[in-house]
């Protein structure tokens, strides 16, 4: 519903704000005059002062753009899409190496060596297929993403070091992939390493409902090596064999949606955005809107620093052109033109800072009315 202030509301109706006030307050709704009413609130307005209260629907909030653009979306352009993959483990339990190793044989020589990375999300090919993997530093991050409404993970790999097993951050990231229902694929890491027992990680694991498939479970269990190399084509075959059966698909002609991983300021550059495309195609020249902030998309750089045109389904890239540092986990979304690109975003920051102010006022005030 359109957002209307206390004040405004009581003008509307031809009463002062304190009686609006005194009926909320009575009913032990704590408001000040600047403080914009919930539905609940004015209904019960509209019950004490005997008036109809029609709520117009309109800008609902942050999701608006999403949700418009979800209606949009049109199935009978459906292709499949390659994988988003979510790597999560245990502090060092070699989720960062296994990335590395996997990009090092899938990368041309050359290409990998030298350029300093931040972003933690790279498209590799396997058999022509690609797959998009993104490095997560801690589950907290993985969480929060999801709850910001990104949710980008198809598939999850549980990485556990064999020499090491089940530790409690394995335990909170089993109960943070079981809860996303996507499917998991658990990697047992440094099989190379003498102490290594894939049969006590496969127990452990069971303990939790885990079951591997060779035990009559349904958990696939891959042992690899990010030192050697040995296994990693076994994992990349098993998710692309994962990914089939998902089915993903989307539309590479919608207007494009794509979910921020990562944003900072870099110098000389400018607000920079790492994305996965969740829908669509994004393209450089398309004017964006992400959260509350806009621009245009002045120019795209694959995982490898390479310009490149334009970020396909799934792929991702880093997007450069936004007016300030989106949030992680935001939708970066395709607007006709720039001025509905910038209206939205100002819209949604407008609304942002009132949502803002009236908290802080009534805290204050709270915090007045415990004084006295
Ligand atoms: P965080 O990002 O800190 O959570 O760690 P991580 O899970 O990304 O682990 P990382 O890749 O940084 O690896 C941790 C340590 O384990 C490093 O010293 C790696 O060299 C080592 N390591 C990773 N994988 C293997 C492996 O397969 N075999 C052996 N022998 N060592 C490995
Ligand atoms: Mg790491």
């Amino acid at each position: 519903p359109e957002d209307i202030r206390v004040y405004e509301f009581a003008e509307a109706c031809g009463k002062s704000a304190a009686e609006v006030i005194t009926v909320l307050f009575g009913l032990g709704m704590m408001v000040t005059k600047n403080d914009f009413l919930k539905q609940d609130e004015l209904e019960i307005l509209g019950e004490e002062f005997g008036i109809e209260v029609t709520v117009k629907d309109a800008l609902e909030d942050a999701n608006y753009v999403e949700e418009y653009q979800e209606e949009e979306i049109d199935d009978s352009n459906f292709v499949t899409r390659p994988p988003v993959v979510t790597i999560m483990g245990h502090v060092d339990h070699g989720k960062t190496s296994l990335l590395d190793k996997i990009r090092e044989s899938k990368v041309a020589a050359g290409e990998a060596g030298g350029i300093t990375q931040h972003i933690s999300s790279y498209t590799v090919e396997k058999d022509g297929q690609k797959i998009t993997f993104v490095d997560t530093p801690g589950h907290a991050a993985f969480s929060e993403m999801r709850s910001r409404g990104a949710d980008i993970t198809d598939i999850i790999i549980i990485v556990v070091a064999a020499d090491d097993g089940v530790k409690q951050q394995t335990e909170e990231v089993i109960s943070h992939a079981k809860a996303s229902g996507c499917p998991i694929i658990v990697a047992m890491n440094k099989i190379d390493k003498e102490a290594a027992n894939p049969d006590m990680v496969k127990a452990q694991m069971a303990e939790r409902d885990m079951t591997p498939v060779d035990w009559g479970g349904e958990t696939e269990f891959i042992g690899v090596s990010a030192l050697t190399g040995e296994g990693i084509d076994d994992l990349l075959e098993n998710i692309l064999l994962q990914s089939e059966i998902l089915e993903l698909k989307a539309d590479p002609e919608a207007k494009a949606k794509a979910a921020v991983v990562e944003a900072s300021l870099e110098k000389g550059r400018g607000p920079v955005a790492t994305v996965i495309v969740q829908n669509g195609t994004l393209k450089v020249g398309d004017n964006i809107v992400c959260d509350t902030t806009y621009g245009r998309v002045k120019a795209i750089t694959d995982d490898n620093g390479k310009p490149i045109k334009e970020l396909g389904l799934s792929e991702t890239g880093t997007v450069l052109g936004l007016n300030d540092i989106p949030v992680s986990g935001s939708v970066m979304v395709v607007q006709d033109s720039d001025k509905e690109a910038r209206d939205i975003a100002t819209k949604r920051a407008e609304h942002a800072r009132a949502k803002e102010l009236s908290k802080s006022t009534k805290v204050s005030l709270e915090e007045m009315s415990g004084l006295i």
